[in-house]
């Protein structure tokens, strides 16, 4: 799969496209549901990532991180937390250089998800008491990277999803501070106005450089958002040696 190389509604890409704008006569369907179908189908990142191969046009919110801050490097090991269907591992994968030889990127989701070269999915809730001693034994050492775009599924009631895909992030940062290597990364989903202070002073104290990014492939619309953690400083040696204690006993 070739790496992308234009942001989709530029003067360059598929200005053609969309001139061409798909209407949905009115149906059976409710208006709501006509509007996303619309939104859809006339939504340029849509239809690049079925050009170009990626299985989510969420692939592009990564690109568009890692083209301007370089987290994804060479050799580095990922952990892809939220995976279904696989945009963002897609993304990793290209960019680590992982490979079924050397799997380098692990996902994990409770949803079922189509195998990717290169990757180790997990069927599994994340919430899961197991979940983080089964993401460390899949990579088979510490994680690079730490990525997180899980959303909580919708409710129709905006504050009970903003709440829940809040606490997926929190326990996200919980498991990247205590596996991230020191000058690893931590990405998670978010929502403008919903990041916790005491969240980001956690993260702030973790890390050297902690701020929010909006890539352009993230509806302008949506209240979505992104915590960019960068450069882990690292676990205090108590901590390390707790951890090693009871990996020991267990
Ligand atoms: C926006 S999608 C991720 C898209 C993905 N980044 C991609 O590019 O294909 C959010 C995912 O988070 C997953 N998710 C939400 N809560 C989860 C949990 N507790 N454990 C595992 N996955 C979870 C959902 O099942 C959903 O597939």
């Amino acid at each position: 799969m070739k790496p992308p190389s234009k942001r989709p509604g530029s003067s360059t890409a598929g200005s053609g496209a969309r001139a061409l704008k798909t209407r949905i006569k009115k149906t059976k369907l409710k208006n709501s549901s006509r509007r996303w179908l619309e939104r859809h189908l006339n939504d340029p990142y849509v239809h690049r990532s079925k050009m170009e191969g990626y299985r989510a046009r969420s692939a592009y919110k990564l690109i568009e991180i890692d083209d301007r801050y370089h987290i994804l490097k060479k050799g580095l090991r990922v952990i892809d937390l939220g995976a279904a269907p696989g945009g963002w591992c897609q993304v990793a994968v290209q960019r680590v250089t992982s490979s079924d030889e050397d799997k380098r990127v692990v996902g994990i989701d409770y949803l079922e998800m189509d195998e990717l070269p290169g990757v180790k999915l997990l069927q599994l809730d994340f919430l899961d008491d197991e979940a983080p001693a089964r993401l460390m034994e899949a990579l088979g050492g510490s994680p690079d990277i730490v990525l997180s775009d899980m959303a909580a599924p919708t409710t129709g009631h905006s504050r009970t999803d903003h709440i829940r895909t809040m606490h997926l992030c929190e326990v996200a940062a919980d498991f990247a501070i205590s596996v991230l290597k020191p000058g690893g990364h931590f990405l998670a989903k978010t929502f403008q106005g919903g990041t916790e202070n005491e969240l980001l002073d956690r993260l702030k104290k973790n890390f050297k450089s902690v701020h929010h990014v909006k890539p352009a492939a993230s509806r302008a619309e949506s209240v979505e958002l992104y915590l960019l953690a960068r450069d882990f400083k690292g676990r205090a040696p108590e901590i390390v040696e707790e951890a090693e204690d009871a990996e020991n006993e267990g």
